[in-house]
């Protein structure tokens, strides 16, 4: 199972620079205001350390005391704007990001996501966008905060005497080697976390949407498992995590301990040449430990951003699959299929030389045994698979298949998918050319709603095919769930819905393909059989074998 790809970080981050770029200047204006509560912040020690002077002279401190309560207020409101500045300009870029996501993910080659699992695109979309908003508002200011800071706290150290900074610098080699440490692993031990995660929201679906057959053939005993082995393997990989960025605490602590040591000695022997006050070497002190607080926010938030970065990856990773190339739709009704094969991604081959043509207004219909390919070129004709070689002429066309999605919400809202701007008249005209007395369009339909039957829903699905009005309709299985009661009521509205359209129908009662204007056998991937009914049941061949059973299980 080929995974959907993953950006690489450079990737990520120009996506996000694209989207940054027509906000510049409310970045800009956020960057500013948080550089100058950063500023202001390192007005605080410096004052302690003219008040330590004062006293030690024995002067008034009143001036210096009244300016660091109004520093404080000062640095306070402007991080308070700027950090709201910045989770608001975070919002709308998330924002933009997950439309480009979502609309490139309703684009995917129906195999893509076959292949790469939907639990796989349920977790980016789901999850990823999830973690990614958390972080723009929970990681993304502080941070900004915490490292403008850092970067104005050697400033500021310089400022005092450039020995100072020099002696505090000591502490970057074993940041360096203790973040280096901790980016080395962290960095594979989130990718592998979000994509273990990803497995087991992929296992759950396999299980809860094969529910009925995992009870039918009584596989509870390897289903469950394999969840619970997915489950514990998302726990071992949280703890992984968790684990690496213990132990980077505890090598921050050791940096901590080196930078606050150099300082204090180097101030000592500063104070004691003279070179600078004893106040000076407090405020040194005082601003050199505030920095601890900083590296804590980004330690605190580092994992979260992480974590971040991973999803960011991810989501940008929808936006790489390659677009398939544009099958241009013609005006046209008719259908050519030339030359078709299909394998599904590397199988075995499916569809073997098809050759299809179906002119203007035309209805055909499939038959044949199952496994013999007859969705497959359904899917092919409606553009839904890109078949492996051959080439695909088709017009604007709809597919209807037996996989009908009730979209919850009222009916209505349901049949507008296909036509949003219908008027109610139109949506109740659509239901009446499928017979479906049954249907309020103010009734609420799906999760929470009213349960439809299959056969309803198949009427639903019809009926916003009516609504489409594509020129060309590709039926599949449409009938086959109903009883035969329901199967007679499906086959008219299908014949109603289907009328002047060019059809391709997969028939599986053959009284439906009987009507149609010629018959398609397939077998083994191959059409092996076509003509009208009376010519094929003429030839007895495989469709007149077909329709006698057929018949013969009526009498
Ligand atoms: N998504 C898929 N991935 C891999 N193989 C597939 C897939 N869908 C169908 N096949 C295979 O392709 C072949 C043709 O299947 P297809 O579903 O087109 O047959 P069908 O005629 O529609 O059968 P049925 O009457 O049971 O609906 C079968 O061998 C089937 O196993
Ligand atoms: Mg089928």
């Amino acid at each position: 199972m080929k995974a959907l790809p993953t950006a690489t970080p450079r990737e990520s981050w120009a996506v996000v620079r694209e989207l940054l770029r027509p906000r510049r200047r409310q970045a800009a204006i956020a960057l500013g205001v948080l550089v100058a509560a950063a500023a202001l912040g390192l007005a605080g020690p410096l004052l302690l350390g003219e008040i330590v002077d004062r006293v030690d002279e024995q002067r008034s401190i009143t001036g210096p005391a009244l300016a660091l309560v109004g520093v404080a207020i000062g640095e306070a409101l402007l991080f308070a704007v700027g950090l709201i500045l910045i989770s608001n300009l975070g919002q709308p870029v998330l924002a933009a990001l997950r439309e480009r996501v979502v609309a490139r993910a309703l684009k995917l080659p129906a195999e893509q996501v076959e292949r790469g699992g939907r639990g796989d695109l349920l977790s980016r979309l789901g999850d990823d966008i999830a973690v990614l908003s958390e972080a723009v508002v929970e990681a993304v200011p502080p941070l900004a905060a915490a490292s403008l800071t850092l970067g104005l706290t050697f400033v500021g150290l310089a400022t005092i005497d450039p020995r100072l900074t020099l002696a505090a610098l000591l502490v970057v080699p074993v940041q360096v080697w203790a973040v280096r440490w901790y980016a080395k692993r962290a960095g594979p031990a989130y990718a592998d976390e979000r994509r273990v995660s990803g497995e087991r929201a992929q296992a759950i679906l396999d299980v809860v949407g094969g529910a009925r057959t995992i009870r039918a053939l009584g596989l509870q005993p390897t289903a469950l498992p394999r969840v619970e082995a997915r489950s514990l393997s998302s726990v071992a990989a949280v703890v992984r995590t968790i684990r690496i960025s213990t132990h980077f605490s505890s090598r921050l602590n050791a940096a901590e301990f080196v930078g606050t040591a150099s300082t204090l000695v180097a101030g000592y022997f500063l104070v004691k040449a003279d070179s600078i006050s004893v106040g000076a070497a407090t405020a040194a002190a005082l601003l050199f430990i505030r920095t601890f607080d900083q590296f804590n926010i980004v330690l605190g938030t580092i994992d979260e951003a992480n974590r971040a970065l991973a999803a960011l990856a991810r989501l940008v990773g929808v936006l790489q699959v390659p677009e398939p190339p544009p099958a241009e739709p013609h005006p046209g009704a008719h259908v050519a299929l030339d030359g078709i094969r299909h394998a599904y991604d590397g199988g075995p081959t499916v569809l073997h030389d098809v050759d299809l043509h179906i002119a203007a207004g035309e209805r055909v219909a499939v038959v044949g045994v199952s496994g013999s390919g007859k969705t497959t070129l359904a899917k092919v004709v409606a553009r839904f698979h890109t078949p492996t070689d051959g080439t695909v002429d088709v017009g604007q066309v709809a597919l209807v298949t037996q996989e009908v999605h009730v979209f919850a919400g009222t009916l209505a809202d349901d049949l507008r998918l296909a036509k949003p701007d219908a008027t109610d008249e139109q949506l109740q005209r659509a239901l009446d050319a499928v017979d479906a007395g049954w249907a309020r369009l103010d009734a609420v339909v799906g999760h929470g709603g009213v349960e439809l039957t299959p056969a309803q829903a198949q009427q639903l699905a019809l009926a916003r095919l009516h609504l489409a009005d594509p020129r060309i309709a590709v039926l599949d299985e449409a009938t086959a769930e109903a009883g035969s009661a329901g199967a007679r009521v499906l086959e008219r509205a299908a014949d109603t819905v289907l009328r002047g359209r060019t059809a391709l129908v997969v028939a599986h009662r053959l009284t439906q393909a009987a009507r149609a204007d010629r018959i398609i056998v397939m077998d083994a991937g191959r059409i092996v059989e076509s003509g009208t009914h009376a010519e094929l049941v003429a030839a007895e061949g495989a469709y007149a074998a077909l329709w006698h059973a057929y018949t013969a299980d009526r009498a």
